[in-house]
Parts: C-alpha cells; structure tokens; sequence
C-alpha cells in the first residue's frame, strides 16, 4: 500500500456562482468535453454528488468510465474530492476502464458499497471537442432514480463551492492499493469480476463447442469500453481466433467514430454481415458497453424483437433456466415482447424511456428481463443494461436451437406475428423548432380521437405518463402516443440525451398478424405510418429536413 507522506490538506474552493445547467438527463449529465473543462464545472457537479448520494461519508464509492477523453483526469479529481469528504474507500480499475454493466455489478458485489460514478457519455462521440459525461449509480448499482438526480441538480443551483485536497496522481497501470487520508483507493482489475459472472449465466462449454463447429462470428468494439471484455471472452476463453474482436483497443476518441451500434455507425460490420457471407453472426456494443446490435447474415434484429426472442427462449440458457418472473420494456419499445409474455402468462411492465425506470421492478423481484429499442436488454444480474450480456445470451440460443439468425426470427415471427418497426430520429434540430413541432401536436391532442390516418383512425392520443408499480412515484410527460384502431401507433418524444440541438424521435409500429406477409422490409410495411406521421406533426415543414438522420 502506497501512502500520501503526510495527511494531504483539505481545500475549500469558492465558486464565483453556481452553475444553473447541471440537470441530468435520461442517463446522467452530458455535454461537450469543452463544457466539462470550464474551471470547476466538473467538481460543482461532483460535490453536489457527494454531499447527496446516502452514505457517502465513510461508505464505499465504485469509480471508473469507458475510456474516453477526460476519463482519467475525472478520476483524479474525484479521487481527491472523495478525500476531502472522507469517503471510506473507492474502488477503480485498471486504467479507469470499466464498462457500465461492470460497474453496476462491482456496486452491488463491493460489501458497504452506496453508489458509483461512471465516467461516459455512453453512444455519444469522445475527445476534446466531443461529449462527456458523469452518471450517477445508487446502491442497487443501477442509475439513480428521478429522485436523487433532482437532489443533485437542486444542490448544483445553491453551490457556494467545494472540498478537494491536492495530491500525487494515484498511478492506475495496475491493480494495488493506496491511501490518501482517511481514503483507501482500491485499483481492481474491471474485466475479471464481470466475465466470471457471465460464466455463472452462461454455459461457456456449449458456447465454445458450437462456436468452434463452423458458425463465424465477429464482434465490433467500436474502439470502445467492451475491447477487453470481449477479447476476454471471445479470444481467450471461447477459443475464438485473435482479431475476432474488431477495434479491440479503448481509444479516448473511439478512433473518431460515434460508438453506437446501430446500421448508421457500425456500418463497416452491418456491411460485413447484411452484404457478405464471411459470418453467421456480428455484433457490436457502444461507448460503455450496455448497448448491443445483434446481426446474423443478411439478418437485422431489431432490439424489439431481441428482447422477445431472448425471453421465449430464456428458459434454454443456463442462468434462466428457472423460469421468468415477469418482463418489461420501455413505452416506445415494440409490443413483440408482450405477445411473448402473453403466451408464457406472465407480468409485462410497460415503463416510460431510460434504464432508471426498470430498477424498481428489478430490486423487487418483479421481472426477470428488461429491454428497449434503442439497442438495450438486460436482467436481475446488474441493474444496467448489458450489451455482452446480450451477445452471449443471443449465442446461447443458437447454440441450442443450432440454426441461422434469419430462420430463428421467422420462426419466431410464425408464432407470435411480426411487430414490423422503425425508429426515425431527426438529430440536431434547432430547440425552438423541435419545441414548436412538440408542443403543436401536444396541444391537438384532446381533439385527435376519432379522426383518420394513414389509412386507419386513431383511437386515442395522450402523453404517456407512468406510476411506478413499486414505489407509486410518478414521472409524466413521457412522450406523445398516437394510437390507431388496428394497433398501430406512432410515438414522438424529444431525446434527453442529445447534447446538441434537439433530437425529435419517431417511433413506428404496425402489427402483422402469422398468418399474413411477415418478410416485408420495415420502411415499406410502415409507409403509410410514416407519411401519416408528418402529415399529422408537420416534421419536414418544422425540422426543414426532408429524411430522418438516423433509421433504425
Ligand atoms: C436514449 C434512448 C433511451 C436510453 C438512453 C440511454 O435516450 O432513447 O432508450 O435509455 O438513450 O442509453 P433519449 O436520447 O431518447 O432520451
Ligand atoms: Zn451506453
């Protein structure tokens, strides 16, 4: 144990004033790196963290981000801030890397654990002038519910300053411990705990069997958080061959990509898979490693339809072989997984947008599963969504069912009928455009029932609220629903992860029954949705955009 020679002296900063734009979003705080690199914007947001998340004092603090620019100097900083309020001991990783599934796991494993702080902004670009990020995990190792992050933000708008000590860097290179203070800092290698706790969920010998019989796979880190995971996985224990793991490596700019696994910005694998014959199965996760984007050849899951399919076939995979307690998917999210958990007769939770929302009914015992369609699935093993996690749940039922990814889905399709799908984001639109567009069609609603559309009527139009089944708090203004009689519906919601401009997401449904045409391609099926869509909202006329930047 290395030890600071003398007990480092406690700073008070004073701030000039408070900062008034510290309200976190859908996950956590988000902006541009340059934001974060204002004189003490990172600290303000951090000693409001520290002097509201329970138990801090003394209490054990999980620390640790998915590599990207900035990464290592916020773990400095909160190193030497956790000393100055004499928290009793941080647990970080190896080069600060740790995935955000990993790290809700490493919080609910760590004995006196009361929280992590992970270092990402998830799927957002990394570097100096990209995006970066603090979320805040409670306790249970899942994001911190609507309560805490409004606690933060409120300590944020009243901040007189902050407490730091000045000391030595901590070298993180390897594992070891240290103390600063009071503090013991505990540098842990963040890739070991989380793969032995997959090997408890999945059978790694029947995986390495049916893996190494002829089904090829590949795996894009995107230059991302899941790099040595992966390899971990894949390379070393599966067999597989080295460079079965692309862009393996953690970059702090993610090689100047966008790490988000979808068709858009993993297109080099998408292309790999969809076009050529090289590989049964592709995937990929993003920037921290809690999406995935599952791919067989010449086969797109969408992430609707993944979580139905992972919980039809749930039982096949070793740590689920028990059985479901219940399901549950965000509001947007495709109703594919319903039609599932109807046939099984169990509970499906329908929650409003983002991971916090499903960790009471997790903590209690309620589901088992949890997805939503931006590319995230999960389950009572962490309180996060895992991208790995789905891969290899995805491997485990074909190495059981042993056939393509294509077939799988149209027997899956012929049993439940195909919910066709599409999510249409208009990114970077100007705030009081996107506000006009939202607030038009918020204000017809009471007046839509009834009227015609996309060659279908609507049913009913709201805006979605939610009132949590377990601890009754409710979250309202969770995007506008427009509902038709056949079932369809189409969502508009505006994205509270963005960082720039306004992101207006279009969500898209239509059900086909079994028996009817269930391998049309998805923009075809909802055409007459879409069009029906911007009749209705206006979004070219008010976006001055004539197509969506992202489809998915
Ligand atoms: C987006 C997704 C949402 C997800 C969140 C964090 O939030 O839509 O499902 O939980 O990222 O990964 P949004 O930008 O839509 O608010
Ligand atoms: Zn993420």
């Amino acid at each position: 144990m290395t030890a600071s020679a003398t007990t480092p002296q406690v700073r008070h900063v004073s701030l000039a004033a408070p900062f008034q734009d510290q309200k976190p979003g859908t996950s956590g705080l988000r902006r541009p790196t340059p934001v974060f690199q204002q004189p003490h914007y990172l600290e303000s947001f951090l000693e409001a963290v520290l002097q509201t998340l329970p138990g801090v004092q003394g209490g054990t603090l999980v620390v640790g981000g998915d590599g990207r620019y900035g990464n290592r100097r916020a773990i400095d900083v909160i190193l030497r801030m956790a000393c100055a309020h004499r928290v009793g001991r941080v647990i970080t990783t190896t080069n600060g890397i740790l995935s955000t599934p990993a790290a809700s796991h490493l919080i609910r494993t760590s004995p006196g654990c009361v929280g992590g702080i992970i270092l990402s902004a998830s799927h957002n670009p990394g570097g100096p002038e990209e995006d970066f990020g603090v979320k805040v995990n409670g306790a249970n190792g899942g994001p911190a519910p609507e309560q805490l992050s409004n606690a933060i933000h409120q300590a944020t708008l009243t901040l007189q300053g902050y407490a730091v000590v000045e000391t030595a860097a901590i070298p993180l290179d390897r594992p070891g411990h240290h103390r600063l203070g009071t503090t013991v800092v505990e540098v842990v290698d963040g890739v070991e705990d989380f793969v032995v706790l997959m090997q408890k969920l999945f059978d790694f010998d029947q995986l390495r069997e049916f893996l190494g019989s002829g089904f090829p796979i590949t795996f894009d880190a995107l230059h991302a958080v899941t790099g040595p995971y992966a390899r971990r996985i894949f390379e070393d224990l599966l067999g597989l061959p080295a460079g079965t793991v692309r862009h393996g490596a953690p970059l702090e700019d993610f090689g100047g990509g966008h790490p988000d696994p979808n068709l858009t910005y993993a297109k080099p694998l998408a292309d790999a898979l969809l076009q050529g014959d090289e590989f049964s199965f592709g995937a990929a996760c993003d920037g921290d490693g809690d999406r995935n984007m599952i791919l067989g050849r010449r086969c797109f899951v969408n992430p609707s339809d993944s979580l139905a399919v992972i919980t039809a076939h749930a039982t096949q995979v070793k740590g689920y072989g028990q059985g479901l307690a219940g399901v549950a998917r965000s509001m947007p999210t495709s109703a594919a997984v319903d039609a599932v958990a109807e046939t099984l007769a169990i509970p499906c939770y329908e929650t409003p947008t983002g991971w916090k929302f499903f960790g009471t009914l997790l903590d209690a015992g309620k589901i088992t599963l949890c997805g939503e369609e931006s590319f995230g699935t999960g389950s009572d093993h962490v309180r996060e969504k895992d991208g790995l996690w789905a891969v290899l749940f995805w491997l485990s039922i074909l190495a059981t069912e042993r056939c393509s990814v294509a077939t799988l889905m149209e027997r899956h399709w012929a049993t439940y009928g195909r919910h066709y799908y599409s999510r249409h984001d208009y990114e970077e639109v100007e705030q009081t455009a996107a506000a006009e567009l939202y607030g038009t069609l918020q204000r017809q609603l009471p007046r839509l029932a009834g009227q015609p559309l996309a060659g279908d009527r609507i049913r009913q139009a709201d805006e979605f609220s939610y009132t949590d089944p377990v601890d009754g708090s409710t979250s309202s203004r969770q995007g506008l629903r427009i509902l038709l009689e056949s079932g369809s519906r189409m969502i508009f919601r505006l994205s509270g992860t963005g960082t720039r401009g306004a992101t207006l997401r279009l969500y898209l449904e239509r059900y086909e029954p079994n028996n009817g045409a269930l391998n049309l391609d998805p923009q075809t099926a909802l055409a007459p949705l879409i069009r029906g869509a911007d009749q209705l909202a206006g979004i070219r006329q008010h976006t001055g955009m004539s197509t969506p930047t992202v489809i998915t």
